[in-house]
């Protein structure tokens, strides 16, 4: 069996395609010269920047102009928060108020927690079970010193997506700039920021099969803020350094790729997700499945199981040769329980037997037979040797019909 098909760890990156790899070699050192220079070298340099943006922009649903490339997803958003903020705070005086959740990605979290140091308000809501904001409670915490809300598309640990569209229409209702957080959305969903209603929204290559250290953000003419990175003024003066060509031609090409083959991979990898949750609540007792059972990414599952800890299950599966992981590559180093587990309401047991699969292009039926086959084996390994052993019963509002069965909990 092909390696690849048991990588299942494609929400915190994907390998480059073949195809993007072919687009970018040619700009590492034969078309080589800075777009920013007055010969034909740079020209040449200036033809590929142009026309990648041209690229993307139609993907987006938008001007060239409005897409500024960044170093990645995370320079992106703090790129839109930080310089939304101190633009519309410092140099319009208007108020100092955020609005974002509790499951964002720490590229949000931490930038937020960094303006809150610096005297801003930040709301984080909350979410519901399936990790999906409300929007009542979202007009509600709207103020009149509001700048911005910026709530993620879809979620990186367990693949919620959230009512993009719906929440731009209360921002724009209320007059408050929108930021999303489209990191994980880009390979599967609808990226049209006219659709979407978007102010500002952020992305980047390496989830979508393109090179990793690139992003870009999406910034919606008339809409101003503060740059972080001050220079030579690249990117509209709004974020200064060279223009990285190779990248930036990849992560066109990247995106082109996934624009054609959506609709198909997601029925594919829909299709595959479920016969892993499936396989999995039906074989391993005291187990569920995390996130929204519908409004989810079709390569996200995500599932608790009681009495063993990720970490654990996941260097077992390692030796057996598949990738998988607790949560968000970012956090992972830490043994803390995921905070997106904990914001669904899950007592702390249930966050440190979490554990994610992405699936991806490279995943094959065999591949999730495997796994199947294997992962019960090892979390009753886990489980044989484990202190703990929790009451399913204590756990039944969140069990499936057929784990019940398997767990002995009664109806
Ligand atoms: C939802 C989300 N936001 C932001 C990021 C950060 O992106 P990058 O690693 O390109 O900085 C990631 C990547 O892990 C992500 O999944």
């Amino acid at each position: 069996m092909d390696k690849k098909s048991t990588y299942f760890d494609n929400a915190a990156t994907t390998p480059v395609d073949k195809e993007v790899v072919k687009a970018m070699l040619p700009y590492f050192n034969q078309i080589y010269g800075n777009p920013g220079s007055m010969h034909s070298e740079g020209l040449k340099g200036k033809q590929a920047l142009d026309s990648s943006r041209e690229t993307i922009s139609k993907i987006l649903n938008c001007e060239p102009e409005e897409i500024i490339f960044t170093g990645s997803g995370t320079e992106s958003i703090n790129m839109a928060i930080k310089g939304i903020a101190h633009h519309q705070n410092k140099k319009l005086g208007k108020g100092n108020h955020i609005i974002t959740q509790k499951t964002e990605h720490p590229a949000v979290l931490e930038t937020c927690e960094f303006l809150e140091k610096e005297g801003y308000e930040v709301t984080y809501l909350d979410v519901d079970r399936y990790g999906l904001i409300s929007l009542d409670e979202l007009e509600k915490a709207i103020k009149s010193e509001t700048i911005l809300v910026s709530i993620m598309y879809a979620n990186n640990e367990i693949g919620t997506i959230q009512p993009i569209k719906e929440i731009s229409e209360i921002c724009k209702k209320n007059k408050v700039l929108f930021h999303t957080d489209a990191c994980q959305a880009s390979e599967y969903l609808n990226l049209d920021v006219k659709n979407l209603g978007v102010d500002l929204m952020s992305l980047n290559a390496s989830k979508v099969y393109g090179p990793k250290g690139i992003g870009l953000l999406f910034l919606r003419k008339g809409v101003t803020l503060t740059p972080l990175i001050h220079g030579g003024g690249q990117e509209r003066r709004l974020r200064s350094g060279t223009e990285n060509i190779p990248l930036i031609v990849g992560f066109a090409k990247a995106l082109e790729i996934a624009s054609k083959d959506k609709g198909l991979e997601c029925e594919r990898l829909t299709k595959l997700s479920n016969k892993l949750i499936d396989g999995i609540l039906k074989t391993i007792p005291k187990a569920f499945l995390n996130g929204h059972p519908t409004k989810r990414l079709p390569n996200n599952v995500n599932i608790s199981i009681l009495d063993i800890e990720g970490e654990a299950a996941l260097l077992y599966l390692d030796k057996e040769g598949i990738c998988a992981s607790t949560g968000s590559a970012c956090t992972s180093k830490t043994l803390d329980p995921s905070h997106v587990i904990l914001a669904l309401g899950l007592p702390y047991e249930a966050a440190h037997g979490s554990m994610r699969f992405t699936l991806g292009k490279n995943t094959t039926k065999e591949g999730i037979e495997k796994l199947i086959n294997l992962f019960p084996k090892i979390v009753k390994r886990l489980r044989d040797l484990s202190p703990v052993n929790l009451k399913a019963e204590d756990f039944k509002e969140y069990l499936s019909e057929d784990n019940k069965k398997i767990s002995g909990v009664n109806k």
